[in-house]
């Protein structure tokens, strides 16, 4: 089949490349001309694990391109992809600006039959936005061409986005006439061959499908979260707590791990559109708010332990921080609980030697040249000088590292675990004080 993928970022990049893999024709259209150079040139603008080395494969095999001629690529798919980004808006609502103007161009050069698929995250009722667009460039154009818009919401996790593509749990798709439902079936039948993956719905169901996915994870981290914190307050044992329960199978153990906060380009922006969608329908989420609420909390939960431990005024204090990307095996680094941290330890007086196997220049790039953030080679150089060592992504290199030298190292010998990395008896046989959530 041939295919537009219209934004080339960790969404359309993976679905794209994934697309061709089993054998389709696509072309990637971006406005960033610089992600596109650097694909054109053999390399990849994200880090995602398998991605690089099928990008090349399906690229030399002819069947992936990449593109910023937005004629051409409207030309070229029967089914166009829209991956754009969907960011909040001042008000937190989702901006709809490159979804809406990624529908424009394709009403604007369309000369054949489309299936628009809506593929980035966006609002009930943003299907028809999308339609209302290419009707008005058609109309304009004074063009009379069929069309159909599908809402196909992603469900990919960065860290794992080619592996959940290629096997998917689920893959929801909200359609409305029965020729785009034919092409979407033959599009996804690679993906499903030992059973149906596919739930077919309309199309506000499947666009708030996503968001109450969202949601409900976002939910159970806020709600450990908190439970944590009351945990410390009670003498109790999170750990133990999170065992006994997820063990229910009404419950389960997914999503169940207390920590800093969760970030990246989804939970909070997503949380935050589903809770202003409900205002806009005259609904208030409660339940949402308070999630949000907990979540802004939570990501200085770090920075309140180590207030505590060495006083409100840090000048002069160095902090070794381990894991930049807001989670493992991604170079991720929007929204991210590092920032938050980062930012209250730079506006208390202290310093930071940060380290992250792969998000460092996106560290870089955000933080530009603040003089006050070294970065190192290896976790254990980051401690180099640090009096404490704060850890915010669980990486597995963090994972069983040599406590002796850990001491050895830090002036101060004191380990604040924003994700509960290790049994609290393994750093402090080691002669570490060591502060976890929700531990004794
Ligand atoms: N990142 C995830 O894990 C994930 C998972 C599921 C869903 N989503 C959703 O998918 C959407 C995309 O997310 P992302 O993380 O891939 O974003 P991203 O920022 O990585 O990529 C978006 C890309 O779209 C490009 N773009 C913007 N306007 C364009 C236009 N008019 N024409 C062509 N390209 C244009 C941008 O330059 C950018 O490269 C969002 O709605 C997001 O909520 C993201």
């Amino acid at each position: 089949m041939k295919i537009t993928v219209i934004g080339t970022g960790y969404v359309g990049l993976v679905s794209g490349t994934c697309l061709a893999e089993v054998g389709n024709d696509v072309l990637c259209l971006d406005v960033d001309a610089d992600k596109i150079r650097i694909l054109n040139e053999g390399g990849i603008p994200i880090y995602e694990p398998g991605l690089e080395a099928m990008v090349a494969r399906n690229k030399a095999a002819g069947r992936l391109r990449f593109t910023t001629d937005v004629e051409a690529a409207v030309a070229h798919g029967t089914l166009q992809f829209i991956a754009v980004g969907t960011p909040p808006d001042e008000d937190g609502s989702a901006d709809l600006q490159y979804v809406v103007a990624a529908a424009r161009n394709i009403g604007k050069h369309m000369n054949g039959y489309k299936v628009v698929v809506d593929k980035s995250t966006v609002p009930v009722g943003t299907a028809d936005k999308v339609r209302a667009a290419i009707a008005e460039e058609l109309e304009a154009r004074g063009a009379d061409i069929p069309y159909s818009v599908v809402s196909n919401p992603e469900f990919l996790k960065e860290g794992a986005a080619v592996e959940d593509f290629m096997k998917p749990d689920r893959i929801v798709v909200g359609v409305e006439d029965a020729r785009a439902m034919e092409l979407m079936r033959q599009l996804y039948a690679p993906f499903q061959r030992n059973h149906e993956r596919l739930i077919v719905m309309d199309v506000r169901s499947a666009e708030l499908t996503k968001y109450a996915a969202n949601a409900m994870l976002a939910t159970r981290i806020s709600f450990m979260n908190e439970l944590a914190n009351l945990a410390e307050k009670l003498g109790a044992d999170i750990e133990l707590v999170r065992r006994g329960i997820g063990s229910d199978p009404r419950i389960g153990f997914h999503f169940l791990y207390p920590g800093c906060g969760y970030g990246g380009s989804c939970f909070p922006k997503d949380v935050q559109a589903l809770t202003r969608t409900a205002r806009d329908a005259g609904q208030n989420l409660k339940v949402l708010q308070a999630v949000e609420d907990a979540n802004d909390d939570q990501k200085h939960v770090l920075t309140g332990k180590i207030v505590r431990r060495f006083g409100e005024n840090l000048a002069g204090k160095t902090f070794a921080l381990w894991g930049l990307a807001f989670k493992p095996n991604t170079d991720d680094m929007r929204e991210a609980a590092s920032r938050a941290l980062i930012a209250d330890l730079l506006a208390r007086g202290a310093s930071v030697r940060a380290y992250d196997p792969v998000a460092m220049h996106e560290a870089r790039r955000i933080f530009g040249a603040e003089p006050r953030i070294a970065y190192a080679d290896s976790p254990m150089a980051a401690l180099d000088g640090a009096d404490a060592l704060a850890i915010v992504t669980e990486w597995k290199e963090f994972r069983s590292p040599d406590f002796d030298t850990m001491k050895a190292k830090l002036k101060a010998a004191v380990v604040f675990d924003g994700r509960n990395l290790y049994e609290p008896g393994q750093p402090r046989a080691a002669g570490l004080e060591y502060h976890a959530i929700g531990r004794p």
